[in-house]
């Protein structure tokens, strides 16, 4: 770990850079398509009751962690109690996972862009063409090796500043487009109120314990928590920065944007199928096949399709970007090797990895582990097992270990910390049940001893 840190400028730069991070394709793709599968509005209640109570306590938790070590996951958790020190390099497993999958989500995407500008909206819009997409062997796995390729790049030659300005400004254009394509379907589309009361509305008749297991792996990937990522984003910030308020306000960013895309995916979803349930639970595939129908639909439909995959796209590099520079700096501090070789060796792993998962759609479709193909297997083991195992872990250790009072003095440093006794709950006795309980039912669930 290189001892001279650097540090965020200040409020703004620390929260816009782990909002940056944490928005990405989780927001706007798979937000949407658990929310339509697991019940609707009563998935969005649930998400935000896990999100302000459970998911606030384990991001501030992070965030201290950090700052007080100046260090990232694998040497904080060593730093406070050697006896822990194995959640970091736990933890640090979850982002090389995630990444290769991630990156053939983003090969989609760049699909979708060339095949809005090569003026093919109509074939995109047909119910068939994600599917059959997907099934084929060559142009998938060429998509998804570009997409990693152009992130690999980015981080071999440490170009990030360039890619997060540019960012900066996708952003606001992405939320702005987000917004007219919610009053284009809602005002315009029959039967697209049936969906946004679907969304908004909890109704208990659609609630199952998959979705608060839904809802909670949802939370873990969509803040970048239980990974060691906040830890890092924390060992940057300064002690003047109040790790309450920021807290507060990525969780408003982050799930405002993955709010207004399930607003944007879910009426349109009814309108088009009148929401049966097979296409509300069709799963990862739910975007690409919803947005092309409204884009086929709108007028200027063809270039507002283009400009939206391109937002999503950056928003997706930039993500992609920041699991890459974690897994390169772990690399880098493990194994002693210089960064461009272990940019390399990342991109080794990953292209393994990845492969496995477009395959798992297409040549390889009959290869099933615990009834999944690869890449929801891949998501199922971070989401699922890894993070919920990790996040445990944090809880036990801030809980009863180091004890919450260490971390609310780190968080005190700058000012009072109104939600410490909510802060303290969670962690010690709330969240450690709670995560337990979830964990095993998603693990007894995927073995098929319990049915949920
Ligand atoms: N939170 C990101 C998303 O919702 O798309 C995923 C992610 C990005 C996780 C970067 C971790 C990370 F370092």
């Amino acid at each position: 770990m290189s001892s001279e840190r650097s540090s965020f400028t200040g409020k703004v730069g620390f929260v816009l850079a782990a909002a940056g991070s944490a928005v990405g394709l989780g927001n706007i793709w798979r937000f949407p398509y658990l929310a339509a599968k697991y019940g609707g509005g009563i998935f969005l209640l649930a998400y935000v009751i896990l999100s302000v109570t459970f998911g606030f306590s384990l991001m501030v938790a992070e965030i201290a962690i950090g700052r007080k070590t100046q260090l990232s996951a694998i040497g904080a958790f060593r730093a406070l109690d050697r006896r822990f020190a194995f959640v970091g390099p736990l933890a640090s497993i979850v982002p090389i996972i995630i990444l290769p999958y991630y990156s053939v989500i983003g090969g989609w995407v760049m699909k979708y862009i060339s095949g809005f500008a090569l003026g093919q909206t109509q074939r995109m819009a047909d119910s068939g063409y994600f599917n059959a997409y997907i099934g084929k062997i060559g142009e998938p796995i060429l998509w998804f090796v570009l997409f990693i390729v152009i992130t690999t790049v980015v981080v071999f030659f440490g170009v990030e500043k360039g890619i997060e300005k540019v960012s900066k400004i996708m952003m606001p254009i992405l939320i702005l487009l987000i917004l007219g394509i919610v009053i284009y379907t809602v005002c315009t589309m029959e039967g697209a109120w049936k969906g946004v009361i679907y969304y908004i509305k909890p109704d208990l008749s659609h609630f199952s314990l998959m979705t608060v297991v839904a809802a909670m792996g949802q939370l873990f990937y969509s803040m970048s928590l239980a990974m060691g990522i906040m830890i890092t984003f924390g060992s940057y910030t300064k002690k003047e920065i109040s790790i309450e308020q920021s807290t507060h306000q990525i969780e408003i960013f982050d799930t405002g944007i993955a709010f207004l895309a399930g607003l944007m995916i879910i009426p349109a979803v009814f309108a088009f199928s009148g929401g049966d349930q097979s296409a509300l639970g069709q799963g990862p595939g739910l975007m690409f096949v919803t947005l092309p129908k409204i884009f086929h639909s709108m007028p200027g439909g063809t270039v507002i399709g283009i400009t939206f995959f391109v937002m999503v796209f950056f928003a997706a590099l930039t993500s992609a970007i920041s699991l890459m520079e974690t897994v390169v700096s772990i690399f880098m501090d493990r194994l002693h090797l210089g960064r461009r070789a272990c940019c390399l060796l990342v991109l080794g792993i990953s292209l393994l990895l990845g492969l496995l998962s477009t395959l798992g759609y297409s040549a390889w479709s009959e290869v099933k582990l615990l009834g999944m193909q690869f890449l929801d297997l891949f998501d199922f083991i971070s989401n699922s097992v890894l993070m919920p195992i990790i996040a445990l872990l944090t809880c036990i250790f801030v809980g009863y270990f180091l004890k919450p009072g260490t971390l609310i003095e780190e968080v005190e440093l700058s000012g009072t910390f109104r939600g410490k006794h909510l802060f303290s709950v969670m962690i010690r006795f709330v969240a450690p049940v709670f995560i337990l309980l979830i964990l095993l039912s998603s693990v007894l669930n995927a073995f098929n001893i319990i049915q949920i």
